[in-house]
């Protein structure tokens, strides 16, 4: 009997053929876990007016962890159209079932790790190492907007802050309004899982990117326990910037950052234009990330146009599930896993279209799987 079980999350788009990909690797990896699927996206919200059945979180509930391949989300009318007959005009409102579990677990870390592998024909520089610490559960995320913003609580908002006054004359309907809300809970403890990384990999310096300048409060926010958590790491240089500037920067000088720390849209943003740096997307990995749980996933989506053509590339999948092989406490896997994908990426033998490539999905994962055994048995 497996010690423990590891959901399987294909969801939408090019979510299945990632995943796919990544068989011939679980297969070698030989952890001592079952494999389970679980159900999510699209198809689940069209027919059932919910993108994550309930059953799944039950499913994950008897998890250590999951691995997530993407979902398809659309804007509010189009999800309302796509409904089912049966499920039309009855209210239902479509929520990201990725937003929903990063919330529903707790996974308040979003980790996303952007390296360059030498021999990537699209690396901007073949030194990038750059893991940005992405609040994942709140901020402009949080799910609470408005629109038609209601009377009573823009009469309350009003009474709090006059800047409301300039938009007296606005009729509610013409106005949509989202809450960015920043805890100090959640400030805190993302700042500290970054200076904690930073310390144990033996960096230097961890950058706060916010907009405190314009964004006072929120970011403020963001910035005093910052400084208040640096307190306790002397070794460690805190750099408070600003996200245009830093996006700037980011381009201009990838390697002056290691360790940097966000918001969440701040993060997800930024976390996209890194990825470019070393790849591009098929290269960016993620982890969703809380005490006790964890969900890996690539930082794209479902891609739509690609889904069932097997062109994408698996990267940025097996580059998830080596960070899932060192949140488990299974380093040397990890290590090999990032060699092989490292070596296949070198050898510039198999590579996908977005390398320039032809090869497939299921090519790159099978190489990277066949390395992978070579490595782990010392067959450099
Ligand atoms: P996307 O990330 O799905 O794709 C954008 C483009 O990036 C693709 O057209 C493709 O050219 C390239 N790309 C993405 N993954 C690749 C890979 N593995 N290999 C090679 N090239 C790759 O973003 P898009 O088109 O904005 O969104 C599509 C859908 O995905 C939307 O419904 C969106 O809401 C959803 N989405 C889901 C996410 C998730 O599941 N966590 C994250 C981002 C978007
Ligand atoms: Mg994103």
């Amino acid at each position: 009997m497996p010690s423990f079980k590891i959901a399987l999350m294909p969801g939408d788009g090019i979510g299945n053929d990632i995943l796919t990909a990544s068989q011939p690797l679980l297969d070698v990896l030989d952890l001592d876990a079952e494999y389970v699927h679980a159900d999510i996206g699209w198809s689940h919200w069209c027919n059932e007016g919910e993108a994550l059945p309930p059953k799944t979180g039950d499913i994950l509930k008897g998890c250590r962890c999951a691995l997530f391949g993407a979902i398809t989300s659309k804007p509010t009318g189009e999800a309302e159209q796509e409904l089912v007959p049966r499920l039309q005009g009855k209210g239902l409102i479509y929520r990201s079932p990725i937003l929903t579990l990063r919330k529903m677990f707790d996974l308040y870390t979003n980790m996303r790790p952007c390296k360059s592998y030498p021999g990537n024909p699209n690396n901007h520089g073949d030194n990038i190492d750059i893991t940005i610490f992405r609040e994942n559960t709140e901020g402009l995320y949080s799910e609470i907007e408005f629109h038609p913003f209601p009377d009573e609580l823009r009469a309350m908002v009003s009474r709090f802050n006059a800047a409301m006054d300039r938009f007296a004359a606005i009729p509610s309907q013409e106005m949509a309004v989202a809450l960015r809300v920043i805890t100090k809970r959640a400030a805190s403890r993302i700042i500290r899982r970054a200076f904690e990384y930073a310390q144990n990999k033996g960096y230097r310096k961890v950058t706060l990117v916010e907009k405190a300048n314009v964004l006072r409060e929120t970011s403020g926010m963001m910035v005093r326990e910052a400084h208040a958590i640096a307190a306790d790491y002397p070794r460690i240089e805190l750099q408070i910037t600003y996200i245009d500037a830093q996006l700037m920067w980011l381009i201009k000088n990838p390697q002056d950052f290691s360790v940097m720390v966000t918001s969440n849209l701040f993060g997800d943003i930024m976390s996209d234009v890194a990825s470019q740096l070393v790849g591009g997307l098929g290269f960016s990995a993620s982890g969703n990330i809380g005490d006790k749980f964890a969900i890996f996933e690539p930082s794209h989506g479902s891609a739509p146009k690609y889904e069932g053509k097997f062109v994408v590339n698996p990267c940025a999948m097996l580059l998830s599930i080596k960070m899932m092989l060192d949140w488990l406490g299974e380093e040397k896997k990890a290590s090999a896993l990032e060699s092989a994908i490292a070596s296949v990426v070198k050898a510039g033998k198999v590579r996908t279209y977005d390398m320039g490539g032809k090869s497939s999905t299921l090519d790159m994962g099978r190489a990277i799987a066949d390395r992978y055994v070579e490595v782990i048995c010392g067959r450099r």
